[in-house]
């Protein structure tokens, strides 16, 4: 079974190839109108569950256009709705859903539910994020980066903030992908060593540096991301926005990044707290640019899943 459950299990190959799709199926639509189907339509009689346990609404529209404009349906589901949020096992319900339909994408909590899935399904499951990871935003950003400023493989990638889900998804990539990562943030919001040491294994330089200044210094890139995730409580916001005020992505900080570096969120943006309006609307900024390549980038991860 072709699963899609994050960026470091998944073959650099096949990852490369789905970047490549993605720029080619974006090209081909050529400024069509966005409910247009495309030329060629691989999800043709194909239909795909897209679960939600967490709020959403990039990957939620964004798979489920991608799915009708490549000829497929779909079906979105409330964790809370199904059985699944009232005791019927992970297990039971991806065994259920299989013999529905083609590919289920689940956004979850846990990332032992997201792997019980992938076990026990017999079609191919795509992680629309947990508390982890979020494998479709990286290859997105990747895509975006690429889009402007050519292969990533070298250049300097720096994340400023939290060291949360999507932080790990980018030490994933940066294996993967081969380029330099430096994090900077407050010791207390590390990411997990284990994401950064993986992708130290696979060659990739990745640095952690306390000082915001000092990590932007050279970078092609630079990310931030919310400073309370949906599975973070809500009793941690006063602490946490008072650890992560220094690592604001503000006019000042970007500044001593290259004077070409680009400016990524993955949105929902809390402006004025992780990064400044001024920055997410200026010149450096590609954030919705970030939010279209979730489309392209999910239409060549669902093509992949399912060998079409
Ligand atoms: N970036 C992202 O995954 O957005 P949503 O939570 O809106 O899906
Ligand atoms: N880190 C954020 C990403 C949202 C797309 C969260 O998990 O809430």
């Amino acid at each position: 079974m072709t699963h899609f459950l994050d960026i470091n299990k998944t073959d650099a190959t096949a990852l490369r190839s789905m970047i490549d799709t993605a720029q080619a199926m974006k090209s081909a639509r050529n400024g069509r109108p966005k409910g247009a189907p495309d030329d060629e339509q691989p999800l043709a009689g194909h239909m795909v569950a897209l679960i939600f346990e967490k709020p959403s609404t990039r990957t939620r529209v964004s798979f489920d256009v991608g799915v009708r404009q490549m000829g497929g349906e779909t079906m979105v589901l409330s964790g809370t709705d199904m059985q699944l949020g009232h005791g019927e096992t992970i297990a039971d319900t991806a065994r259920v859903l299989s013999r529905y339909v083609d590919l289920i994408m689940i956004r979850t909590f846990e990332e032992q539910t997201l792997l019980e899935m992938a076990e026990h399904a017999t079609v191919p499951v795509i992680n629309g994020l947990t508390n982890r990871s979020h494998p479709c935003q990286i290859m997105a950003d990747i895509l975006t980066f690429e889009e402007h400023r050519g292969p990533i493989k070298g250049r300097k990638v720096v994340w400023s903030g939290d060291g949360n889900n999507v932080f790990a998804s980018f030490a994933h990539a940066a294996g993967q992908f081969g380029f330099d990562l430096t994090f900077t943030g407050p010791p207390p919001l590390d990411p997990e060593m284990v994401f950064v040491e993986e992708a130290r294994a696979k060659g990739a330089n990745v640095v952690i540096e306390r000082d915001p200044v000092k990590a932007v210094q050279g970078a092609d890139l630079v990310v931030t991301d919310t400073w309370v995730s949906m599975h973070d409580p809500q009793s941690a916001r006063e602490r946490r926005h008072n650890q992560l005020r220094p690592y604001q992505v503000n006019t000042a900080l970007m500044a001593h990044a290259k004077p070409d570096a680009l400016f990524m969120h993955c949105l929902p943006a809390h402006r004025d707290d992780e990064a400044t309006s001024e920055v997410m609307d200026g010149p450096h900024s590609v954030i919705f640019d970030e939010a279209e390549n979730r489309l392209h980038a999910q239409k060549a991860v669902m093509r992949w899943c399912l060998g079409v």
